[in-house]
């Protein structure tokens, strides 16, 4: 099949929620559906629980699961779909954020009782800046939520999207009774149970049917003046809009029910966007072109102490990628080959000869590979979208064994290299810090360190609250900056400099007081000589 063929069969998409929402139970419906998996309860939950088990033995298993379930594949309806997983657990979010740009849309899962949570905010704060296309399923049906309306509402104005109901739920909680499919005008009858029963679909031409009343009782009114509610209020949907970003699909439904889950799934393959454009730090890089492009967004490591070995998940963004053919490590300037390169069909890792884009592609890597690496067949471009976040929470990584420390050294920068942390330095290399965005890592961190390098040391709290990457178009106003908060100042794992900051306020004086100094929250950001892409994201204080 030719490579542009390969390209428009294939969906690349994540499911996101806030931890609960039901993004485990819905991916293996999805999974069941393409027959990817045979039974419920396939698919593991990624969620970190705490049990009477210690939070360590969590934490290995968690890795396992994530690289069992870190891609999952299956063919449905001529298409072949990939589902890149993300962390459960908040501590994690900037794994999810670095998935996130390796995937072409999104499904956002929401508790119908609980609505819009935090976490969902975040996730979909990611997907706006890079104007990521999103399908909302609102979940739980069968469980006593919110009026859908105002849920519709909340959606609307916590997460800065319109939305556009496809489906509409008639009663909730013990008074489910189904959906309404508002576009092909039918109605979907709920039986509880964990297989999806298409007889008890019916067409309803017209709503005031007499049928609708014996089907569903006193609900049939309430839906008809829902009905007549949200064509007044909501425009009707255009597969423009939604590729754009500007307007959110929303369908309703039980994922442990099974129902509505086959609606979702057959609009997705309808209208989900197949492998898009991406830009890049020279030229924007088209899915049909013929040269191999790619990156690397998740790497896991040491998986089996036994051997030092990562592997390394590459998102193709065009070209054909195969085994064994020589491609250019852009950052290290130099050749790399790949002889077992895998995919993961149906929950199974195989060996594969070749990928297109849209395909994520398991490397075993050395110690080459790092988050945010480009291969291309020579070109010198790297991705953009794999930017390190601002973290929120600083310590001081000291060693407590000085036999010990090229250990610590080696550990903490792999682990950084996997996306674990943030490593800061100050004072040329002798002090180093370590930011994350939640606690659990520190401890990921210590007992992986002790566990995998043999290294050992303390985790010193600081103050800071806030990292900032700086630039500026007037280098003397930087320098300024830098010497007066000289304590303050750290670089990054590129040498850039960063502004350590210990509350909001101090943060937005400083802005206040120095015009000149941009300052950035996460790594990826325009200098002010490169206006070659004037929309990318950015996201500038001030
Ligand atoms: P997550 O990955 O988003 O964190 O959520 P997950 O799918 O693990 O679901 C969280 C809980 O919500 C699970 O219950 C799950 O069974 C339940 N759930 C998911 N979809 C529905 C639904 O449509 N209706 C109802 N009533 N519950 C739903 P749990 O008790 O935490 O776990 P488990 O013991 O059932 O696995």
């Amino acid at each position: 099949m030719p490579v542009r063929d390969e390209t428009e069969k294939r969906r690349t998409f994540a499911i996101i929620s806030h931890p609960d929402a039901g993004k485990t139970t819905l991916t293996e419906k999805l999974l069941l559906f393409g027959g990817g998996i045979h039974t419920a309860g396939a698919v593991k939950s990624n969620k970190i629980k705490k049990t009477a088990t210690s939070d360590f033995m969590e934490i290995e298993k968690q890795r396992g699961i994530s690289v069992a379930t870190a891609v999952m594949t299956f063919e449905y309806a001529d298409r072949l779909i990939n589902i890149l997983d993300t962390p459960g657990h908040k501590d994690f979010a900037e794994d999810t954020y670095r998935t996130l740009s390796a995937v072409d849309s999104v499904i956002l899962v929401i508790d119908c009782v609980k609505g819009v949570e935090e976490q969902t905010e975040r996730l979909m704060e990611v997907c706006r800046m890079r104007r990521t296309p999103v399908i909302v399923f609102v979940n739980k049906l069968d469980r006593e939520g919110r009026p859908p309306f105002e849920l519709m509402d909340e959606l609307e104005n916590k997460l800065s999207i319109t939305v556009k109901p496809l489906t509409w739920p008639i009663g909730m909680g013990a008074r489910f009774k189904g959906v309404y499919n508002l576009h092909e005008k039918n109605v979907y009858l709920f039986h509880a149970g964990k297989t999806s029963v298409e007889e008890n679909r019916f067409l309803i031409e017209d709503l005031t049917d007499t049928e609708l009343d014996s089907r569903v009782g006193t609900e049939a009114d309430h839906l008809r003046e829902d009905v007549e509610l949200i064509d007044g209020v909501y425009d009707p949907f255009t597969r423009d809009d939604y590729l754009s970003a500007d307007v959110a699909p929303v369908f309703f439904g039980s994922a442990l029910n099974n129902f509505g889950v086959r609606e979702l799934l057959e609009t997705f393959i309808e209208i989900a966007p197949p492998p898009r454009e991406r830009e890049a730090d020279r030229r924007i890089v088209q899915p049909d072109e013929e040269a191999l492009t790619g990156f690397v967004f998740k790497i896991h490591a040491n998986l089996d102490p036994r051997h030092r070995d990562r592997i390394a998940f590459f998102r193709v963004c065009s070209g054909v990628f195969k085994r064994d053919k020589a491609f250019r490590h852009v950052r290290l300037k130099k050749n790399v080959r790949f002889s077992t390169p895998y995919n993961f069909m149906a929950q199974r890792k195989s060996i594969i000869d070749e990928a297109f884009p849209g395909d994520v592609v398991g490397l075993y890597d050395r110690g080459d590979l790092k988050i945010g690496d480009t291969l291309t067949e020579g070109e010198e471009l790297m991705f953009r979208g794999v930017p390190s976040f601002a973290p929120e929470i600083f310590k001081e990584l000291v060693s407590t064994d000085p036999m010990r420390q090229k250990q610590l050294e080696k550990g903490i920068k792999e682990l950084t290299e996997e996306g674990v942390a943030q490593l800061f330095i100050q004072d040329l290399g002798r002090r180093r810090i370590v930011g994350t965005v939640g606690e659990l890592q520190f401890d990921v961190i210590r007992y992986r360190l002790e566990n995998e390098y043999g290294a050992s040391c303390r985790l010193v709290p600081l103050p800071y609250t806030r990292a900032c990457w700086l630039t500026t178009s007037k280098p003397a106003a930087l320098k300024e900056f830098m010497q007066y908060r000289d304590r303050q100042i750290a670089i990054d794992r590129d040498g850039k400099p960063v502004y350590l900051s210990e509350s909001e306020w101090l943060l937005n004086s400083m802005i206040e007081k120095y015009p000149d100094v941009s300052f950035h929250f996460n790594s990826e950001f325009k200098t002010e000589s490169d206006q070659r892409f004037p929309d990318a994201p950015t996201r500038a204080a001030g």
